[in-house]
């Protein structure tokens, strides 16, 4: 039998202790002594919850049955469409996003269809009207797959997209041909996209019962666009295997998510970095900055604890791209507020070579480029803020991957989601559900007339007695 392959991400967080930045900002020995009892009873309790069920987003990377079924999916549908639309929001769209930008051409749509393997990729999450409009002049209708993904099969900006796109499809090549073009990814079995598929006849893919959208990635909703992308689908799933293999003792320090898990919530509660920085050195890690932005935010920004205790939990979670910050952000990361810890991600070897030509003897300034290369360039100047950022007493760490490629993500997946669970044990909140985000859904439907919102209307649309002192308009 062959082995599975092993997870190969390293972290190094020597930058974020006490002994690296000082004791009013660095996490110390006994800091993390002090969250080890909690970190490993904690951990006892998570998989109690799977061994019962719970946590079911902890048993996606064995989806390798259903990613046998998208690959062959994906094989038949490229022969067949040219484009391919992604219809969905937040965690219905943010995991297949960053897998695609982080392990296919940056130019992908651009490149000629024998060097794609797959259809171009297009995404509509926002229900931006001008990108809504160029998508549909951009794509040929007659050879587009849709992939319209919603857990809830509710989400207004998911549905609106979707009923334009769908009746573009109808306009340009019927009704019934229509149907054929339109996947939905969508609960197996409630909902309004699972009413309107099984009316409709859309072929579906299921969002697992008992994971949020944000935990997805690794399902249907991140697997199909994906595989349609020409991504190795099943290296994501291994990728992600290896890591759950990695995490399965509960201590604070040889257990990587929880180590990140600790030394995240400890820098918040105990030194005041109330700011999480994600900064990938390579431009195709930007997408993954995005997906943990939703995970770290939705799941730990919570108004109440679990013992229903008002608490405001929650870390702010900033994206940001080395070396492009640091000609923007890292003045205020190293001499601003002193608020942030920063989580460097370092590639080991780019995927492209390009060297450096020698410069003329006319700008002897750059003779130190002789023999250099950009990734060696890149990568010195993220060895070089991490210095920086340290001499200024800033916390940070690094989590080097050796390559980017598909396992490499599926390690990334698992890492994060599990050092969220965690870090939401540690904040005392419920890392599940977003109340916040379904605040806000209800508050637009109300505002968009739907039936059964007529209170939460009136409140919305009074405007206050004295709302003209504090508007500026010209004069
Ligand atoms: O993490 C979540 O559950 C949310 O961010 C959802 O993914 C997002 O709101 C979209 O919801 P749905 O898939 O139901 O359209």
């Amino acid at each position: 039998m062959t082995q599975a392959p092993a997870s190969r991400l390293v972290i190094n967080y020597r930058n974020a202790t006490d002994i690296a930045v000082g004791v009013d900002h660095g996490i110390s020995e006994n800091d993390l002594q002090e969250v080890a009892g909690k970190i490993a009873s904690e951990h006892q309790r998570i998989q109690s919850e799977h061994a019962a069920g719970e946590q079911r987003w902890m048993d996606l990377p064995d989806n390798t049955a259903l990613a046998d079924e998208i690959l062959a999916f994906a094989r038949e549908a490229a022969t067949r469409y040219d484009d391919f639309i992604l219809i969905g929001i937040g965690g219905s769209s943010l995991g297949a996003i960053a897998t695609i930008q982080a392990t296919t051409h940056p130019f992908r749509n651009l490149l000629p269809a024998s060097k794609r393997n797959g259809p171009r990729f297009f995404v509509l999450d926002n229900p931006d009207p001008e990108k809504v409009a160029a998508t549909l002049e951009t794509v040929n209708l007659e050879r587009t797959l849709v992939n319209v993904v919603s857990k809830s099969g509710q989400t207004a900006e998911t549905a609106a997209n979707f009923l334009v796109v769908r009746d573009a499809l109808i306009q340009a090549v019927g009704e019934e041909q229509a149907r054929k073009q339109i996947i939905a990814t969508t609960d197996e079995k409630s909902g309004l996209l699972r009413q309107l598929s099984d009316e409709e006849g859309y072929r579906t893919f299921p969002v697992p019962d008992g994971v949020d959208g944000r935990q997805t990635v690794l399902s249907a909703v991140g697997m199909l666009p994906a595989a349609l992308a020409g991504v190795d689908i099943h290296a994501m799933l291994a990728g992600a295997a290896a890591m759950r293999t990695r995490t399965q003792d509960g201590d604070v320090v040889t257990n990587p998510a929880y180590l990140l898990a600790a030394l995240t919530v400890l820098a918040d509660q105990k030194r005041g970095k109330s700011m999480l920085v994600t900064m990938p050195y390579a431009d195709s890690l930007f997408g993954i900055t995005d997906w943990f932005r939703q995970l770290w935010a939705e799941s730990l920004g919570k108004k109440l604890s679990v013992d229903q205790e008002v608490v405001s939990a929650g870390q702010t979670p900033i994206k940001s791209l080395g070396a492009i910050d640091q000609h923007s952000q890292i003045q205020l990361y190293t001499e601003g507020p002193n608020d942030k810890l920063v989580q460097l991600i370092a590639v080991g070897e780019y995927r492209s070579q390009v060297n450096i030509p020698n410069p003329p003897a006319s700008a002897p300034e750059l003779s130190y480029f002789n023999g250099g290369e950009l990734g060696q360039l890149l990568d010195r100047e993220r060895v070089a803020t991490a210095w920086a950022l340290t001499r200024a007493q800033r916390p940070n760490l690094t989590i080097t991957t050796p390559v980017i490629d598909a396992f490499a993500l599926g390690e990334f997946f698992y890492l994060f989601q599990l050092q969220t669970v965690m870090a939401g044990a540690l904040y005392n909140v419920n890392p599940f559900g977003q109340p916040g985000v379904e605040a806000g859904k209800n508050a637009t439907y109300a505002l968009m007339n739907r039936e059964g919102y007529e209170d939460l209307k009136k409140e919305l649309t009074s405007e206050p007695a004295d709302a003209a002192k504090y508007t500026n308009s010209p004069s």
